[in-house]
């Protein structure tokens, strides 16, 4: 019977599996709380599946499984896996072949790729984890679902403070609408009644706003004007996408939300020395 591979990302929150039928992907993601579901998801699609698995919770998920799984590296596998993508939605003919790779999972991972090559630069414990911590503890509220909802429909800004809010009497060296201190407003807090969608607009703001300043440094550092941004943070939500988007562009960047860019570590798991890989493995010996 032939062997059929099946690419698992294992991360903090989620698990994602990546798997082809009939040159077609077939994409789950599994909360690490339902980790027992991965088995029966594989075994009801692959008689003899041979497992590639990568992230920070591989190992924890590979001893339950009772297949053979090649452990392969993070950072490597989701590389690979945006350059796949970015070649499978024509990303690459927009954007050039050297950019960020920005991936807001639990916590953020910044990367650099270029044409033959690929390095994690960067980092950050801000992420989509931060997004329920801090929206937990300030309202109470754990649903991801709910915290989704709140967030689109609240308006924190007034509990920051803009620039212009410290040059009151004078024109500021930077645009006077930028944010000069997330939940940096005490007065306002102290004044106003605040709802517990503000509070979670606001937890995204600051985190959206955080991922593109340390994105976009990272580019100049690099020179580079691209940015494609990865991860289940970015999964329905269109708020924060808009926020890291327009803030990106303000900036003077290209930013990308790739299509299915969260399954880039499933996905360049799964591709584990396919020709495209090994093709590019002898490119670089050559
Ligand atoms: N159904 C969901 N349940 C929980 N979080 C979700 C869900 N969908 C999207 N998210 C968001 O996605 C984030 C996790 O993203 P992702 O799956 O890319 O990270 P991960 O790979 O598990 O973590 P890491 O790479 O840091 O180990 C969560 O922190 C949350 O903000
Ligand atoms: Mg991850």
């Amino acid at each position: 019977m032939k062997n059929e591979v099946v690419g698992i990302d294992a991360g903090g929150t989620l698990i994602k599996i990546a798997y082809r039928v009939n040159d077609e992907w077939e994409l789950q993601k599994i909360p690490l709380t339902d980790m027992e579901k991965v088995q029966t998801w594989i075994e009801d699609r692959v008689d003899n599946p041979v497992i590639h698995i990568t992230g920070g919770k591989a190992e924890t998920l590979r001893k339950s499984l009772p297949w053979p799984a090649e452990p392969i590296s993070e950072f490597e596998a989701t590389c690979k896996g945006v350059s796949y993508l970015r070649k499978r939605f024509n990303e690459d003919e927009t954007y050039g072949d050297t950019y960020i790779i920005t991936n807001v999972g639990t916590g953020t991972s910044i990367h650099f790729a270029g044409p033959k090559e690929y390095e994690r630069v960067g980092g950050s414990g801000m992420g989509g984890g931060t997004l329920i911590g801090l929206s937990y503890l300030l309202t109470g509220i754990e649903t991801y679902e709910e915290i989704l909802r709140l967030g689109k429909e609240g308006d924190g800004r007034s509990l920051n403070v803009k620039v212009k809010d410290i040059y009151t009497d004078e024109e500021p060296p930077i645009s006077g609408d930028l944010t000069a201190s997330n939940f940096g407003n005490i007065m306002n807090m102290k004044n106003n009644e605040y709802e517990n969608k503000d509070y979670i607009a606001a937890v995204v703001r600051m985190i959206g706003e955080t991922i593109t300043t340390m994105s976009v440094q990272m580019a100049d550092r690099l020179n580079t004007d691209s940015i494609v941004y990865i991860g289940s943070t970015f999964d329905k939500h269109d708020h924060l996408k808009e926020i890291i988007g327009g803030y990106t562009k303000l900036r003077g960047k290209e930013p990308c939300f790739l299509p299915y860019g969260e399954f880039s570590g499933a996905v360049g798991a799964y591709m584990h020395e396919e020709p495209y890989f090994a093709e590019k493995k002898a490119e670089r010996k050559g």
